[in-house]
């Protein structure tokens, strides 16, 4: 087959499976093009299809599978952290890693840091193998399944006690960390500035930095952003210093960003 639609591969060398964005047109050749994946990629053990958007809290999206091994549980490797997972019942985007590797960049040592939405920990375990020297991170998931996940890539990495997982919702999990941490990392894009009271009550007095993301129009950015500053400097009373980092295309002229928002 020449032509196949785009798909993206999760896991590892030994063992991956292919995700497929399926167009209409493509739908009565939908075996042939998983035949063409798996003799494509050798490593590549299953192929699913999307059938829905990423729905619900826990930002899982329905597949249906199309070929090979039923199991769809995988080892993703990314910048040399062991990420296990099945995408079935938990969100994780490959394509995030570049963007896990930027924030983990940044961690200075002895930092605590209070990541919300943590998932399976892919945040979690890039910044603990990064910067080694970080002092804490509590890992808030609400998703028991994700949370799961979490805990063994944690034991799997062998990052021992550095990263706390805790299971449950922010709005209650973070409230024995006020006043506690140095940054806030909110990966929940269409719903983290909801929990922007939260994420300035776990930071020290003396200020820290959040990264805050989100999805917005291109031409809605920059008022969204001035409008989120003037919010924070409100409740906070502190000075703020904001840099926008685009992310990833959404849809057309709609993209996801991080706004990395220093508060001092
Ligand atoms: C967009 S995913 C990001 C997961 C992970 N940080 C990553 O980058 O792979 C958001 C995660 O937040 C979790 N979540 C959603 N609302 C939550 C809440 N109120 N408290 C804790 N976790 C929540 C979901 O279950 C999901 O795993």
């Amino acid at each position: 087959m020449k032509k196949i639609p785009s798909y993206e591969i999760i896991g590892s060398r030994e063992k991956a499976l292919a995700i497929v964005d399926m167009p209409d047109e493509f739908q009565d050749k939908e075996r042939q093009i998983a035949e063409e994946i798996l003799k494509r990629h050798k490593n590549v053990r299953s192929v699913l299809k999307k059938v829905s958007a990423r729905k619900g809290i826990f930002r899982t999206r329905e597949y249906e599978f199309l070929l090979g091994d039923k199991n769809t549980e995988v080892i993703h490797i990314e910048h040399g952290c062991r990420l296990k997972l099945d995408p079935q019942k938990v969100y994780f985007s490959p394509r995030e890693g570049t963007e896990r590797l930027r924030i983990a960049n940044q961690i200075k040592p002895n930092e605590t840091i209070m990541l919300m939405f943590s998932g399976i920990g892919s945040y979690a375990i890039m910044i603990s193998k990064k910067q080694p020297k970080v002092k804490k991170i509590i890992s808030v998931e609400i998703n028991p399944v994700a949370f799961e996940y979490m805990k063994e890539n944690i034991r799997m990495n062998r990052l021992g006690d550095k990263i706390l997982p805790v299971l449950g919702n922010v709005k209650e999990k973070c409230k024995g960390w006020h006043g506690k941490c140095d940054r806030v990392i909110m990966p929940l894009p269409r719903e983290a500035f909801k929990f922007l009271d939260v994420a300035c009550d776990c930071l020290k007095s003396k200020g820290g930095i959040i990264h805050l993301y989100l999805i917005e129009r291109e031409e809605n950015l920059q008022k969204k952003v001035k409008d989120l500053v003037d919010e924070l400097k409100k409740k906070t009373k502190k000075s703020i210093d904001c840099k926008t980092k685009k992310v990833s295309p959404y849809a057309p002229r709609v993209n996801k960003y991080c706004i990395d928002i220093e508060l001092f």
